[in-house]
């Protein structure tokens, strides 16, 4: 570590919106220890996240995994100098466990806290990789809850919708033709793998609001089209080429999400594009957005895959460029919000 990165603020992030429990520890721009501990296979058998199931794991995991970054980190508790946590959105039962527990940190150490929007972490964590996102940048979040394109002015103060998914969220599309194929559940790491043998022009799969000319998308047609192809193949007794039809549906999904994506950079003027949230990690859609990117004239970022799926580093960016900007810490009493608009980049 440089003595001038050593100077900077220690910053604890703790990140409990859905089944992964975060904690990261970040020095200023510099990450230092990213611990997860994830209930993902408690929830496998029933396709998806149970909430209860979730917020239980949080409790039982949660000092352990804030133990586990602080030794990965060499660092003690009481060398943190100030708390961020997600306080939404996300499933609310699993926001309070961070939240509640963060609170209780920072009172503990008598620390600012700040409680962040999960989107704008999952668009902050990208800074730890490649530096300061530069101003205005657009981002294209892709995770199993949301689908947006922002304009973000200003990482720490201004995030502005350009549009979202009027359906299905990506990941979540991920999720329901995985299921489809007989995949695991979370599907999106498995359609990435099965797609890796398949050929993607094997089925001309929708793009839903493809040049509607706006920046909203629709995954729930898409969805429903791969059903049906798979349903009439099974009603025929042929076999489902399940490489061939996981390819096709990620091209569709890769084909819309980048192509909107540059086009709300032109529309805006914007030469920077940061992609981030789980479906991020999708090696589809890292491939085709780079391509799209240089043809365009637009810089690309994208967070290495780890860092795209939820974790405590993006909380713990995010929360240190909140104190690295000199931004007011929440109020001790501000509630989990499982509905915080994308707007909100911090709770009241
Ligand atoms: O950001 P995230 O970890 O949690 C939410 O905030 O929702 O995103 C989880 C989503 C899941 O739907 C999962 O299937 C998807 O991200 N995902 C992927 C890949 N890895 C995770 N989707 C496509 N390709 C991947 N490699
Ligand atoms: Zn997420």
């Amino acid at each position: 570590m440089t003595g001038a990165a050593a100077a900077e603020p220690l910053v604890l992030g703790i990140e409990t919106s859905c089944d992964e429990t975060g904690v990261g520890l970040v020095r200023g721009r510099e990450l230092l220890a990213d611990a997860v501990a994830s209930s993902v296979d408690e929830h496998a058998r029933f396709g998806g996240v149970v909430p209860e199931v979730a917020s239980r794991a949080h409790l039982e995991a949660l000092v352990p995994t804030v133990d586990r970054a602080l030794a990965g980190a060499g660092v003690r508790l009481a060398d943190v100098d100030a708390i961020a946590v997600t306080a939404g959105p996300g499933l609310a039962g699993a926001l309070l466990v961070g939240v509640c527990a963060a609170k209780a940190y920072a009172i503990a150490l008598g620390k600012p806290l700040y409680g962040v929007n999960h989107l704008a972490a999952h668009v902050a964590v990208d800074q730890l990789e490649h530096g300061p996102l530069p101003s205005p940048a657009v981002a294209l979040l892709v995770s199993g809850g949301h689908s947006s394109l922002l304009l973000v002015p200003d990482l720490a103060a201004d995030v502005e919708p350009l549009g979202a998914t009027i359906d299905d969220a990506a990941g979540e599309a991920f999720d329901k033709v995985a299921r489809v194929l007989g995949l695991p559940f979370p599907g999106g790491p498995h359609i990435d793998r099965a797609a890796t043998a398949g050929d993607g022009a094997h089925v001309p799969f929708p793009r839903g609001k493809y040049a509607d000319g706006t920046s909203d998308f629709s995954f729930s047609g898409l969805k429903t089209a791969v059903a049906r192809w798979v349903e009439a193949r099974q009603a025929a007794g042929e076999p489902v080429p399940v490489a061939d039809v996981a390819a096709s549906f990620q091209e569709a999904v890769a084909d819309v999400l980048t192509r909107k994506a540059v086009d709300a950079c032109l529309a805006h003027g914007v030469h920077d594009l940061v992609i981030g949230g789980g479906v991020a990690a999708n090696s589809r859609l890292r491939a085709l957005a780079l391509q799209r990117c240089e043809a365009a004239g637009i810089r690309l970022r994208v967070p290495r895959p780890g860092l795209c799926t939820d974790n405590g580093a993006m909380v713990a960016a995010l929360g240190a460029e909140l104190l690295g900007r000199g931004a007011e810490p929440s109020r001790l009493d501000f509630a989990a919000d499982s509905s915080l608009p994308v707007t909100a980049v911090t709770a009241a």
